[in-house]
C-alpha cells in the first residue's frame, strides 16, 4: 500500500456501550431531547452541562469527562467518555455525522486521545456507518508531511465504529466509507506537494504506482506522442517548462461490458504550477497555485476508489499534466495553436491555461471511446467570485448527465451548483485570427471557460466542474484542516458506482 499521511486503523465492533474500551468513547446527543439511554449513569453530568449552557446537544459542541472524576460510574470500560452535540433530530443527516465525527476527532486528538470508540444508534442507517467513518479518516488527516520535528498535529491511531449488530449491509458501508476516505486523503497528499516535489512526471509515476496496486491499467503519454497525435494546445502550454508534460490515462474495467456500451470519462486539470506564464499572475498568494492540479488529483483518487468499489461500467481518467511557466520558450499571448481536434486557438492569455490543455483531454477521451464526459478543474477566479468556497459550479451540455452528477454530489454531501451555460454566451470567444479565443472577457469568466470547453465535447453528455472555489481551504474548518480538501474523489466515485446499468 501506498503510505498515505496519518492513516490510522479503523474498525467496526459491536460491544455493549459499557464495555467498549478506548481512551474515548464518543456518543451523539441530539438538541431538544432526553440523553440516549446508554448515559442514564451520566444523568448529573449532562444536567449541569445543560443548566451551566456548556452543552445543549447542538452541532459543534462537544464535552468531555474523564474517569478519574470521583462520580465516575462504575463499569464503563473507557477512560474518558465525550458527549457530541448532534443538532436537531429532523436537521440530521449523514452530512452532519459526517461533520460531527470529523469535528469530534479534530477536537480530541488535539487532547492526547489515540484511540476512539465511536457509539451508533440501533436505528441509524448504513449511510451514517459510512459517513461516520469518512469523518474520522478525514478528520484525522493533516497536510504536515513535511514537517520534520516538534509536529503541532496529534493524530488518533485507532477509530472503532459500534454498532449494534454486524449485518452484511453494514459492513459493507463500513468497506465503502474507508475507502472512500482514504482515496480522498490519498488525493490531498497529492495536491499538498510543492511544485517542486509534484511535477508533472512526478504526478505520472504517483498515479502508476496507484494503478500497480489498486490493478488498474495506467498509460502515460509523454511529449513526443503528444506531438504525433496533435495536441497543440497542450503542448503550446508545456513549452515553457523544463518539466516535460504527461497526459496520464488510468483505464477501469469492469468483468463484462454493460450492453448500453457506455463508458465514462473522468479529466482532471493536472497543472503542477500556475504561474500564470506570460501573462503572469501577482506575486501575492502565488505559492497557492500548487493546487491548480487539485482535479487531476481528484480524478486519480476517485479511480483508486473505484477499482476497489467496481462499478459495472468502464471507466477512463485522463490527466493532462503541465507545469505553466514563464521562460525563454514560453508560450505567447498572441500565438495560434492547433488543437488535437483541429481546431485552432488564439491564446490571448497565457494564464487561462487549464482550458487550453483540458480541451485535448477531452478530444483525446472521446477518441478512446469515452460516451460520456466528466470534467474537474480549478479553473477560474471567477467561480470563487460567483459561489465563493461553498459550492462547485457545474456546467453542462446534458440536463440528465448533469442531474446524474448533482444526485452523486448530493449523497455525497459535497455541495454543487448549477450554472448557466446558454448560447448567449458562446459569442464571447471569438477571434478574429482563429477558430476561438481562450478567454471571453471581464464578466461571466466562469461560464465562458465553460463554453471554451464545450466547443470540443461535440454531441457527449459532458459536466464540467469547477473546484476553484472548494479544492483548497484557506482556514481549517472543524472537521478538516487547512489545505487541500479531496473534493469530486466522492462525488466521482458515487457517479460511477451507481451508473444505472441496462
Ligand atoms: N488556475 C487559475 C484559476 C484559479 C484562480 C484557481 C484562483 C484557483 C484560484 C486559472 O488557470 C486562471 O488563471 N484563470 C484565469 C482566467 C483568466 C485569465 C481569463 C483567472 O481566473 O483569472
Ligand atoms: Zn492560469
Ligand atoms: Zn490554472
Amino acid at each position: 500500500m501506498i503510505q498515505i499521511t496519518n492513516q490510522m486503523e479503523s474498525l467496526l465492533i459491536s460491544q455493549p456501550f459499557s464495555q467498549i474500551p478506548a481512551d474515548a468513547l464518543a456518543i451523539l446527543v441530539f438538541a431538544e431531547e432526553a440523553p440516549p439511554a446508554e448515559l442514564v449513569s451520566f444523568s448529573k453530568w449532562l444536567d449541569e452541562l445543560r443548566e451551566s449552557g456548556e452543552f445543549a446537544g447542538k452541532p459543534g459542541e462537544l464535552a468531555v469527562l474523564h474517569q478519574s472524576f470521583g462520580a465516575w460510574p462504575a463499569g464503563i470500560a473507557a477512560r474518558r467518555v465525550a458527549v457530541v452535540g448532534a443538532g436537531r433530530r429532523d436537521a440530521f443527516d449523514a452530512a452532519a455525522v459526517r461533520k460531527g465525527v470529523g469535528s469530534a476527532v479534530r477536537t480530541l486528538k488535539q487532547k492526547g486521545v489515540k484511540t476512539l470508540a465511536w457509539w451508533l444508534a440501533p436505528a441509524d442507517p448504513a449511510a451514517f456507518v459510512e459517513a461516520a467513518v469518512e469523518g474520522a479518516i478525514l478528520g484525522n488527516y493533516e497536510p504536515d508531511v513535511h514537517k520534520t520535528s516538534s509536529k503541532e498535529s496529534k493524530s488518533l491511531e485507532r477509530f472503532s465504529l459500534a454498532v449494534p449488530s454486524l449485518a452484511g449491509e453494514t459492513q459493507a458501508a463500513f468497506e465503502r466509507g474507508k475507502i472512500l476516505a482514504n482515496a480522498q486523503n490519498f488525493t490531498r497528499d497529492l495536491v499538498n506537494e510543492p511544485a517542486n516535489l509534484m511535477t508533472p512526471i512526478i504526478l505520472a509515476d504517483r498515479a502508476r504506482a496507484m494503478a500497480a496496486e489498486a490493478g488498474l491499467e495506467c498509460e502515460v503519454l509523454d511529449q513526443d506522442r503528444m506531438r504525433q497525435l496533435g495536441m497543440g494546445s497542450l503542448l503550446g502550454v508545456a513549452q515553457g517548462s523544463a518539466e516535460p508534460p504527461a497526459l496520464i490515462v488510468v483505464r477501469y474495467r469492469p468483468a463484462s461490458q454493460p450492453k448500453s456500451g457506455d463508458h465514462l470519462g473522468l479529466v482532471g486539470k493536472g497543472v503542477t504550477f500556475d504561474t500564470g506564464g506570460v501573462s503572469i499572475k501577482p506575486a501575492e498568494g502565488m505559492e497557492k497555485m500548487k493546487y491548480d492540479m487539485a482535479g487531476g488529483a481528484a480524478v486519480l483518487g476517485a479511480m483508486r476508489a473505484i477499482a476497489q468499489l467496481k462499478p459495472s461500467i468502464p471507466v477512463t481518467a485522463l490527466v493532462p499534466a503541465v507545469e505553466n511557466m514563464v521562460g525563454a520558450r514560453a508560450q505567447r499571448p498572441g500565438d495560434i495553436v492547433t488543437s488535437l481536434s483541429g481546431k485552432t486557438v488564439e491564446v490571448l492569455n497565457t494564464d487561462a491555461e487549464g482550458r487550453l490543455i483540458l480541451i485535448d483531454a477531452l478530444t483525446y477521451a472521446q477518441r478512446l471511446g469515452c460516451t460520456h464526459l466528466v470534467d474537474a478543474a480549478t479553473l477560474t477566479g471567477a467561480i470563487v467570485v460567483a459561489l465563493g468556497h461553498v459550492n462547485i459550479g457545474a456546467f453542462t451540455n446534458n440536463e440528465a448527465m448533469l442531474a446524474r452528477v448533482l444526485a452523486a454530489a448530493k449523497a455525497e454531501g459535497e455541495k454543487t451548483w448549477p450554472m448557466p451555460l446558454d448560447e448567449d454566451y458562446k459569442d464571447l470567444l471569438k477571434s478574429a485570427f482563429a477558430d476561438l479565443a481562450n478567454i471571453g472577457g471581464r464578466w461571466g469568466g466562469a461560464i465562458s471557460a465553460a463554453w471554451f470547453l464545450r466547443e470540443f465535447t461535440g454531441d457527449t453528455p459532458w459536466v464540467h466542474l469547477d473546484i476553484a472555489g472548494t479544492a483548497w481551504l484557506d482556514e481549517a474548518k472543524p472537521h478538516l484542516a487547512k489545505g487541500p480538501s479531496g473534493v469530486c474523489v466522492r462525488t466521482f466515485s458515487n457517479l460511477a458506482v451507481n451508473w444505472p446499468v441496462q
